[in-house]
């Protein structure tokens, strides 16, 4: 059976990261075939024009992650009803230099959470509108505006009860997705 390795992207840094918490949890949804490779992004640089033709070393290898990838999984935090820098950071480096993107024609999905009810829906649309510049094939639902509320995550860093079933048809439907459409 092929196998699938998907690039997960966290937008967020903090140690204790909901979003952290809920990509690790949302991989435990996934079937076998599927294996997830969490891409570290906390180390690039800040994205600078100049250094296109000489890319600092954390900039090559996640582009070389990515590009080893059949599929990506971003699981956004928001900030300030947009994408946070550290997430538009990796994706401007990962884009460049022009005409050597790494990202188009992976197929993805976004999802995150936030303490608050709209669960980063904003950063999420701010974020599908950049991966349709960059021709990623992007799942358009379900859509996962998650509230990170007590009983998100059970004891072992699970999918809590309450969420467990709808969480679990979001990754039935991602998996499907990236069959769909991984070359
Ligand atoms: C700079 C900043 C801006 C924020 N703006 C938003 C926002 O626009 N919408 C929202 O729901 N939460 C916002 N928050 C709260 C975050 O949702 C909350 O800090 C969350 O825990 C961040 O995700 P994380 O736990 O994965 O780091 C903001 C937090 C910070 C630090």
């Amino acid at each position: 059976m092929r196998q699938y390795n998907i690039a997960v992207i966290v937008g967020s840094l903090r140690v204790e990261s909901f979003n952290r918490k809920l990509a690790v949890a949302l991989t435990r949804l996934a079937p076998p075939e599927f294996t997830f490779s969490h891409i570290q992004i906390g180390d690039l640089p800040l994205y600078n024009q100049d250094d296109d033709a000489n890319q600092a070393l954390p900039v090559q290898r996640m582009k070389t992650e990515i590009a080893a990838a059949d599929g990506l999984l971003f699981v956004t935090a928001e900030y300030n009803r947009s994408v946070p820098g550290v997430l538009k950071n990796a994706i401007d480096h990962g884009s460049r230099p022009y005409g050597k993107s790494v990202w188009g024609g992976k197929p993805a999905a976004v999802i995150g959470c936030s303490p608050s009810a709209i669960g980063t829906a904003m950063a999420q649309q701010h974020l599908r509108n950049i991966l349709a510049f960059l021709d990623v094939p992007t799942m358009g639902q379900p859509e996962g505006f998650v509230q990170a509320k007590e009983g998100l995550f059970d004891e072992a860093g699970n999918i809590g009860a309450a969420s467990r079933a709808f969480l679990q048809g979001w990754m039935d439907r991602y998996v499907a997705w990236v069959k769909l459409h991984a070359v």
